[in-house]
C-alpha cells in the first residue's frame, strides 16, 4: 500500500498545470484625484471569473484601461451590488 502511495501522489503532482499568472495583490494607480489601490486578489476571490475586467481567463492587459473604463466597470460593480466603495474619496486616497 504504502509503495503505492508514493507515486501516485507523484503523478498528481507533476501532471498539475502549472498555477497561471494572477498578476499583483495589490495595484496602486497613481491619478490627479490621488491614488487608488486597488485589492487584485480580494476580487479574484470573489469567484465572478477573470473576465468581469480582462477579456480572457489569463488576465490578458485591460484594452484601454484608465478613468472611463474605472468608472464604468470598478465604481459601476460596487453600486450594482451595493458593496465595494463608490465615493470618491473612498477610492482615491490623498
Ligand atoms: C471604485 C473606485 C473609484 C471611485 C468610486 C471613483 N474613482 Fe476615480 N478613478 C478610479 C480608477 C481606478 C481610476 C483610473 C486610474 C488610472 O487610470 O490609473 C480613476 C480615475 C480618476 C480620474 C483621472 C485621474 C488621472 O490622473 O488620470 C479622476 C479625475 C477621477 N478618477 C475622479 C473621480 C471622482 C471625482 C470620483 C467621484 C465622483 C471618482 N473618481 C470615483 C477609481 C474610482
Ligand atoms: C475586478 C477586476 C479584476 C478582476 C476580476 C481580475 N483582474 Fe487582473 N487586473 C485588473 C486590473 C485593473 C489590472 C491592472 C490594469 C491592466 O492590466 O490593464 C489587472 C492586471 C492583471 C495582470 C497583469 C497584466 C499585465 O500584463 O500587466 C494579470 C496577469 C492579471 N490581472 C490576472 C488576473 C487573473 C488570472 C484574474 C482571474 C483569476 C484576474 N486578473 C481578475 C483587474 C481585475
Ligand atoms: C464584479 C464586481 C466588481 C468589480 C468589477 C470591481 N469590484 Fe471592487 N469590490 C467588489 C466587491 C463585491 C467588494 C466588497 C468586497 C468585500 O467587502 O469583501 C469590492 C471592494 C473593493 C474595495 C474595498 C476593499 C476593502 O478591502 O475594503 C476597493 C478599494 C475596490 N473594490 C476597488 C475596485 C477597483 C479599483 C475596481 C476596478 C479596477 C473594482 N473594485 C472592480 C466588486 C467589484
Amino acid at each position: 500500500m504504502h509503495r503505492l502511495c508514493l507515486p501516485l501522489l507523484l503523478i498528481l503532482v507533476c501532471t498539475t498545470p502549472a498555477l497561471a499568472n494572477a498578476g499583483e495583490e495589490f495595484i496602486t494607480m497613481q491619478g490627479k484625484n490621488g491614488k487608488v489601490t486597488f485589492p487584485h486578489r480580494k476580487h479574484q476571490e470573489l469567484n465572478r471569473g477573470c473576465r468581469v475586467c480582462h477579456s480572457a481567463d489569463q488576465g490578458v492587459k485591460i484594452q484601454n484601461f484608465g478613468m472611463a473604463w474605472a468608472h464604468k466597470n470598478c465604481k459601476g460593480c460596487h453600486e450594482t451590488l451595493r458593496r465595494g466603495p463608490a465615493q470618491c474619496s473612498d477610492c482615491h486616497k490623498k
